[in-house]
C-alpha cells in the first residue's frame, strides 16, 4: 500500500517552515540526493524533474551528440527519444529472448566508429547483463547509461541498479516504485559528472556548458526523502506478488515464465510471461477472452512494435516519411534507415508479450490475482 501520511506532512512542513521552496543542497533536495546515492551505493546523486530529462542531460553530458550514435534497446523508446533529443542517432542492440533485456551479443555487433553511448534499459524490475555491458563499453570508450526507472532496489551481482554505468538514471513519477508525482535522479561515481550537473544551477556566470533547467524542487523532495524511507517495503509486496503470478504459471507449457537470472534480485514492476500457444495449437484469441472473463488485466503484445518501428523514429532518418514535419528542429538524421528485422527477436518476442502490472497494494492482491490466472489457465486447458 502506498502510503503518504505525517512523516511527508513533517518533511514537507520543514521545508515550509524554511521559507524556501526551491532547490538547494543545504535543503531537502540535497538531504533527498545524499540519502538516495546512500541507499544505491553510488557517491553523487543528482535530483531531477523527471527520468526523461535525466536520460536527456545524461546524453547531453556524454560525448555523444550530433553525428554520432547511441545504442539504445527497442522495447521501450525511452533511451531512443532521450538520444534524437540530444541529435545523437539512436541505434538499436537487440534483446535477449527469455528476459527481454539488452543483449550484450547484439551490441557487440552495433557498435561503429561512430559509437559514443550506450543507454540500457533495466527493463521491468530486472537488471540487464550490467557488468557485461560496462566491459564493452569500457574496451569501445563508450559512455555508458542505465535507465532505472523500474529498478529501484533492484541489483546485479550484488550492486544496485545505476551503478555500474557511468549514470544510472531513476523515476519517481507516480507509476513507479517511489512515487513523488513526477521526479527524477542521477546517480553517478564520477565528481565531474556531479559537478557538471550541479554547474546547471550556476546562474549569474556564464553557463560551463548547454543544457537547461532541469531541477527538483524542495517539496517535491520532502515527498522523495519520506518515500525513499517506505520503498522497500513497497518492493518486498511487488516481489511476492510478482511470485505468485510466477507460481500460477508453473507447469503450463505454453506460457512460459520470464527468466531472472540467478545474478538478479528484481524490483517487481511490470509481470512478464510469453506466449507459447501457437505452437501446440491454441488460440491467443481464447486465451484473451478467458483472461477477461476470469478478470485477469493481461496486457497483450504491449505496444505491439519494437520503437524503431515508430514513425517518430522511422522519421528521424527517412526525408520521405510523412511523419518528418515532428522533426522541425532536426536535420535527417544520418545512417540507414530503420527496417523490420532490425531486432529479430525482439519482433518475434512483441506478439508473445503478455504483461501484468504487479505493483499491488497487499500480497494478498497477488494471491487473488494468480489465483484468477491459474482459473484462467485451467478453463483454456479443459479446451
Ligand atoms: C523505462 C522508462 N524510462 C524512462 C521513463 C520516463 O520516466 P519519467 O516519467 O520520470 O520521465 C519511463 C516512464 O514510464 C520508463 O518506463
Amino acid at each position: 500500500m502506498r502510503i503518504f501520511d505525517d512523516r511527508e506532512l513533517g518533511y514537507l512542513e520543514e521545508v515550509l517552515d524554511s521559507g524556501v521552496l526551491g532547490w538547494r543542497r543545504e535543503g531537502m533536495t540535497g538531504r533527498f540526493e545524499r540519502a538516495f546515492a546512500e541507499f544505491v551505493g553510488a557517491q553523487h546523486a543528482i535530483s531531477r524533474s523527471s527520468a526523461m530529462t535525466g536520460l536527456a542531460q545524461a546524453v547531453s553530458c556524454s560525448p555523444a551528440g550530433w553525428g554520432s550514435e547511441v545504442i539504445c534497446d527497442p522495447i521501450v523508446q525511452f533511451g531512443g527519444l532521450a538520444a534524437l533529443n540530444e541529435m545523437a542517432t539512436p541505434v538499436f542492440a537487440d534483446v535477449e529472448p527469455d528476459t527481454l533485456l539488452m543483449d550484450p551479443a547484439s551490441v557487440r555487433r552495433k557498435i561503429t566508429e561512430r559509437t559514443r553511448a550506450l543507454i540500457v534499459t533495466n527493463l521491468w524490475g530486472l537488471c540487464a547483463r550490467l557488468d557485461e555491458l560496462r566491459a564493452i563499453c569500457d574496451a569501445h570508450r563508450i559512455f555508458m547509461i542505465e535507465d532505472c526507472a523500474h529498478t529501484t532496489r533492484a541489483y546485479w551481482k550484488g550492486k544496485h541498479a545505476g551503478t555500474r554505468a557511468h549514470v544510472g538514471v531513476f523515476s519517481f513519477q507516480q507509476g513507479k516504485h517511489l512515487p513523488t508525482g513526477d521526479g527524477g535522479m542521477i546517480v553517478t561515481d564520477d565528481p565531474a559528472i556531479d559537478e557538471m550537473l550541479y554547474g546547471e544551477w550556476a546562474f549569474g556566470e556564464t553557463p560551463k556548458w548547454f543544457t537547461l533547467n532541469f531541477r527538483m524542487n524542495e517539496l517535491t523532495a520532502a515527498v522523495g526523502l519520506a518515500q525513499l524511507e517506505r520503498v522497500s517495503g513497497y518492493v518486498d509486496t511487488y516481489n511476492a506478488c510478482q511470485r505468485h503470478l510466477d507460481e500460477a504459471i508453473k507447469g503450463c507449457r505454453w506460457l512460459k515464465p520470464r527468466a531472472i537470472p540467478p545474478e538478479a534480485v528484481p524490483s517487481a514492476y511490470t509481470w512478464l510471461s510469453f506466449w507459447d500457444g501457437d505452437r501446440y495449437g491454441m488460440e491467443l484469441a481464447r486465451f484473451q477472452q478467458i483472461a477477461r472473463e476470469k478478470q485477469v488485466p493481461l496486457r497483450f503484445g504491449f505496444i505491439g512494435k519494437p520503437a524503431y518501428l515508430w514513425d517518430c523514429f522511422q522519421a528521424a532518418t527517412d526525408p520521405d516519411h510523412p511523419g518528418r514535419a515532428a522533426f522541425k528542429r532536426h536535420p535527417l538524421f544520418p545512417g540507414p534507415k530503420y527496417r523490420e528485422g532490425d531486432c529479430p527477436v525482439a519482433e518475434e518476442r512483441f506478439p508473445r508479450l503478455i504483461n501484468c502490472g504487479v505493483m499491488l497494494p497487499t500480497e494478498e492482491q497477488g494471491r487473488q490475482l494468480a489465483e484468477r490466472l491459474r482459473a484462467a489457465i485451467e478453463t483454456m486447458e479443459r479446451g
